[in-house]
């Protein structure tokens, strides 16, 4: 997302050493002076023989596409012996619903019904014959509802054997073009406006399935469903019920309306969708002074220039002071009950959520990786307290019972996850753990963890026990009055962005690791870059995803401000790439339309069928809402020439039916 503000710094706290920043200094100039060879990189090394003996190294997939060009074209583009198609566009019926206004005017009833604007993380869930047989008929729905939820695990979806024909997908709406998603944008701003805004936010589900090689939505399908910035949601966890999170409408603190800003996701072992609440701050206005927590979490003034407090006094912080205490959450969701209400798990804490990103330890323990993206935040994981079936037989939710960690990455290249909880002494300000989840950046600041450079998507190589972050940019790195470089952040004005990863020993919840730089990004033909990739350009890395066949897939969000301008000069439009995590070897396999951001990518368990979302195409470079008068002054993508730009969800095939990155 680039139309609202991602320039905000709201991370005042100084914990870090002026001996860990020498130190760093150090570092960084054996990383830039030395290429490849960092001192973290050596640990690193190491760690893959000694530490990880127990894992066979297993070799990724090689890429088998012929790498393409840069591309500032108004269109998708892909390597030679590929297709793609758009499968569902902002304001697309989900099912049955009413057509796309070419001209924006569908109401906010419609908009409802509707695939929402800007879509973002998504995730496919494959059918098994089950799930097949659940879908067409509703008599086993009334069978099989009732049970306990890990009893339906791998009934109804299985990311590994399922389906790559007929499945569900669950993508996020992250945010609105106020300009564009009106027929006279922001003007005369009404109540009206405000709940289509709400509408085209939040999350859609819609059915999907392969018929005669052609991907389609299933219409009418009984699982489509909107969950928009109005919809009931409930509030679960340590934090339920907290003052903190109590209103005039809602003095429970229990039910919140709505989910919003919703950027990646995660998907869980037992079936369900997490949503992620990221830039949420921005909805909100506040007039009077902020107090401590407002200020840690972003609320301002002027917000990001949405209009909702005009019509909707919730989004007046001056009025309901609570409210904004209720967003930055992580929302989960489970498509396979469409009228089962939504919750919030607030164990997995309150940030810019990112994403997160699941997997499981030996004794089926849920490990959940978070990121928090703003400049200088942290990367946070949490751990189930009990395996997550057995939390299900206990009647307990696995991501409302666990312990919230947050990363310290050390210069010597190892690491250590530092637990939030009230049992830690230097968190000994927190009264309780609710307090600490509702303000785990603060809590993260009192535990010294290592501000990052904006973590963006974190993907699990299982096998390896290995795990990925894209940290996108940071160019306040190192100015007067911000953090200077460390090891794990290297570079001071850090405008392309880097990719580090970290892997354990036996385990994903032991509690240290050895981590790498894996990118430093920028072009690797300019030596002032410091680029370190072995392939293809690119920079500001966001989303990642490791495919079924172990290969690492990589996009970019370079600010629609600098869009192939500037340091991004020559680099095009928006992208991504595929990297093999062994030799590193990256090669650009699609670029997007003018002005968007490529994000959201998920295949299907055949590999056959890769889903990818196209963001905001024909944003406007200066931070503005779209020009209602000139809605296609940027781009036209998808319908061409003439037609009003949307955000899409596409469909990436091979023409010879072949596994795709082959
Ligand atoms: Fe919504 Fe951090 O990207
Ligand atoms: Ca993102
Ligand atoms: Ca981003």
């Amino acid at each position: 997302m680039s139309i609202v503000d991602d320039d905000i710094v709201s991370n005042p706290s100084n914990n870090e050493s002026l001996a860990e920043v020498l130190q760093a200094r150090v570092s960084r100039r054996s990383v830039l002076g030395g290429g490849l060879v960092t001192a973290a990189a050596a640990v690193f090394g190491g760690g893959i023989s000694t530490l990880v003996r127990a894992t066979p190294a297993l070799a990724a997939a090689p890429l088998g596409f012929s790498a393409i060009p840069t591309s500032v074209l108004d269109t998708v583009v892909v390597p030679p012996g590929y297709r793609w198609e758009v499968l569902i566009a902002w304001g697309d019926p989900i099912s049955t619903g009413p057509a796309f206004a070419p001209d924006a005017s569908n109401t906010a009833e419609e908009q409802a019904l509707q695939w929402g604007m800007h879509n973002d993380g998504m995730v496919y869930f494959p059918f098994t014959t089950l799930g097949e047989q659940y879908a067409s008929n509703p008599r086993v729905a009334q069978y099989l509802d009732p049970r306990p939820a890990f009893q339906l695990h791998g009934l109804f979806f299985d990311w590994k054997n399922g389906s790559s024909t007929h499945g569900l997908i669950v993508q996020n709406h992250e945010y609105t073009d106020d300009g564009l998603l009106f027929p006279d944008g922001v003007a005369d701003w009404d109540a009206e406006k405000t709940d289509k805004s709400l509408a085209a936010h939040g999350v859609s589900v819609i059915e999907v399935e392969r018929i005669g090689g052609a991907w389609q939505v299933r219409r009418p399908s009984r699982f489509a469903r909107r969950i928009t910035g109005s919809t009931p949601i409930s509030i679960t966890g340590p934090a339920a019920g907290h003052p903190l999170l109590q209103t005039k409408a809602d003095p429970t603190g229990t039910v919140v309306e709505g989910t919003l800003n919703n950027c990646a996701m995660g998907y869980t072992p037992w079936g369900t969708y997490l949503a992620c609440e990221e830039n949420f701050n921005g909805y909100f206005r506040k007039t009077a002074a902020r107090n401590a927590l407002e200020a840690r979490y972003g609320i301002s003034a002027a917000g990001f220039g949405y209009l909702w407090h005009t019509t909707d006094e919730r989004f007046q912080v001056d009025t309901v002071p609570n409210e904004p205490n209720r967003f930055g959450w992580v929302t989960e969701i489970d498509p396979i009950r469409p009228t089962s209400m939504p919750a919030k798990r607030t164990g997995l804490g309150r940030m810019k959520h990112e994403g997160a990103w699941v997997t499981t330890t030996k004794s089926q323990r849920v490990v959940v990786y978070l990121g928090d993206d703003e400049r200088f935040e942290y990367i946070y994981r949490y751990v189930s307290d009990k395996p997550w079936r057995q939390a299900f037989f206990h009647g307990e939710h696995p991501l409302d019972k666990g312990t919230l960690f947050v990363a310290k990455f050390k210069d010597d290249g190892t690491g250590e996850w530092l637990p939030l909880t009230t049992a830690n002494p230097a968190l000994s300000g927190f009264a309780t753990q609710a307090d600490i989840l509702i303000n785990a950046r603060a809590a993260a600041d009192a535990v010294g963890a290592t501000k990052m450079d904006r973590p963006e998507w974190i993907d699990v190589r299982n096998a390896q026990l290995e795990v990925f972050v894209t940290l996108t940019n940071n160019s306040n790195r190192g100015r007067a009055g911000s953090p200077g470089v460390d090891a794990a952040n290297p570079r001071p004005n850090n405008v392309y962005g880097h990719v580090v990863r970290w892997r354990y020993a036996n385990d994903f919840d032991e509690p240290t690791f050895a981590w790498e730089i894996f990118h430093l990004a920028g072009d690797p033909a300019v030596p002032a870059h410091g680029s370190t990739i072995n392939g293809d350009k690119y920079g500001s890395p966001d989303g990642l995803y490791v495919d079924p066949n172990d290969r690492l897939w990589i996009q970019t969000d370079v600010s629609t401000s600098t869009i192939n301008a500037g340091a991004y000069a020559g680099f095009g439009n928006n992208q991504m790439l595929a990297a093999d995590p062994t030799t590193k070897e990256t090669r650009r396999f699609l670029v997007g339309p003018k002005q968007c951001e490529v994000t959201g990518v998920f295949m299907t368990p055949d590999s056959r069928t890769m889903f990818v979302g196209i963001q905001h195409p024909g944003e406007r470079p200066d931070d503005k809402p779209g020009d209602p008068a000139n809605p296609t002054e940027f781009s036209s993508f998808p319908g061409g020439p003439g037609s009003r730009p949307r955000s899409s969800l596409i469909v990436v095939t091979k023409d010879d039916g072949g596994k795709i990155g082959n």
